[in-house]
C-alpha cells in the first residue's frame, strides 16, 4: 500500500479554507434544499446509466467528511454489474422472507428494488482503526468499554461520510436509499467474498441512488420543539417504555412508508 500522508504546508492547509461571512444565509439556503430534497426511494429506474463523474463527485463528498482521530476508516465499492446487482438484492430478499418467517413484526421493504438502482455503492469500514482511539488492548473490562466507544466512534464517522454521499447525489438530482440490513455478521460473511472484500473489512451499508421508479413523497419529521433543548434535557417529549412500544406498533410503518397499506 502507497501511504499517501502528506507534510502538512500549514499555509497551504489554511489557504483552502473558505467559509462565508458568519449569518451570511446564501449557503445554508442552498444546502437546505439540498437536505430537504435527500429523499428515500425504493425503486429505480434501471435504465438510467449513471457518469462515472457523478460517483467521483458523490465520493468527493464523503472524502470530507469528518472521522475520529481523522482516521477516515471508510472505502466505498461501486458495484456496476448487473448480475452483481441482481445476486446482492437476492441475499437481502431472502433476509426480507426470513423475518417475515421469524415474525420480527417489522415493515420490511420490497428488497428486490436494489437491483434496480443505476447507483449501487457498498460501505465499508476497516474497525481495527478502534486502535486509534484509547484503548489498552488487555482485554480487561475498562478496555471493553473504551473498545465499544471506540467502534461507536467509527461508526459514526462512516454514517457522516456517508451523509455527505447521500447529501451530494440529492444535490446532483437522485433519489436515494441507506439499506443496512446488511450488518449481521451472516450477511457480511455472504457480501464479502462476492466482492472480495477481506475479512478485516465490515460492510456497513449500502447506498442506493438513481431517478426513481415512480414519485418519490417527504416523509414526515418530528417538530423541532420535540427534539431541540435549551441547557438542559426537557422531559416534556420524553417517552416512557409503554408510549415507545406503543407508537412502533400503531405509528412505526406509517412514518417508513406513504401509508399503513403501501410498503415500498
Ligand atoms: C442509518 C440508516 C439505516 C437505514 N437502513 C435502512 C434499511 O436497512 N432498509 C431500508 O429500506 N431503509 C433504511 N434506511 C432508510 C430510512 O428508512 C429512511 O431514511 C427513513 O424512513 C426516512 O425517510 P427519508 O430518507 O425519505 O427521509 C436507513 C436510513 C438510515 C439513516
Amino acid at each position: 500500500m502507497t501511504d499517501t500522508t502528506p507534510a502538512v504546508d500549514l499555509k497551504d492547509a489554511e489557504a483552502e479554507v473558505d467559509l462565508p461571512e458568519i449569518g451570511d444565509r446564501s449557503r445554508y439556503d442552498a444546502l437546505m434544499q439540498v437536505i430537504r430534497n435527500r429523499v428515500t426511494v425504493r425503486k429505480f429506474n434501471p435504465d438510467f446509466k449513471v457518469p462515472t463523474e457523478h460517483f467521483e463527485m458523490i465520493i468527493e463528498a464523503a472524502r470530507h467528511g469528518p472521522s475520529g482521530a481523522n482516521s477516515q476508516p471508510w472505502q466505498f465499492i461501486v458495484v456496476r454489474e448487473p448480475a452483481m446487482k441482481q445476486q446482492i438484492a437476492e441475499y437481502f430478499v431472502a433476509e426480507q422472507r426470513f423475518r417475515a418467517k421469524a415474525k420480527m413484526k417489522f415493515p420490511t421493504p420490497d428488497y428486490r428494488g436494489l437491483a434496480t438502482a443505476p447507483g449501487f455503492v457498498v460501505v465499508c469500514s476497516d474497525m481495527r482503526w478502534t486502535n486509534a482511539f484509547p484503548v489498552l488492548n488487555d482485554d480487561s473490562a475498562l478496555d471493553r468499554s473504551y473498545h465499544e466507544n471506540a467502534e461507536r466512534i467509527l461508526l459514526q464517522s462512516v454514517a457522516a461520510a456517508t451523509m455527505s454521499a447521500h447529501l451530494a447525489a440529492a444535490a446532483l438530482g437522485y433519489n436515494v436509499w441507506w439499506v443496512t440490513a446488511i450488518g449481521q455478521e451472516e450477511a457480511q460473511d455472504a457480501i464479502r467474498p462476492l466482492l472480495g472484500i477481506p475479512p478485516e473489512i465490515s460492510v456497513l451499508d449500502i447506498m442506493l441512488f438513481g431517478p426513481p421508479a415512480a414519485a418519490p413523497y417527504k416523509r414526515w419529521r418530528r417538530p423541532p420543539e420535540e427534539i431541540l433543548h435549551w441547557d438542559h434535557y426537557n422531559c416534556e417529549h420524553f417517552m416512557s417504555d409503554a408510549e415507545l412500544e406503543d407508537w412502533i406498533k400503531t405509528r412505526r410503518h406509517r412514518v417508513m412508508y406513504k401509508d399503513a397499506s403501501k410498503i415500498d
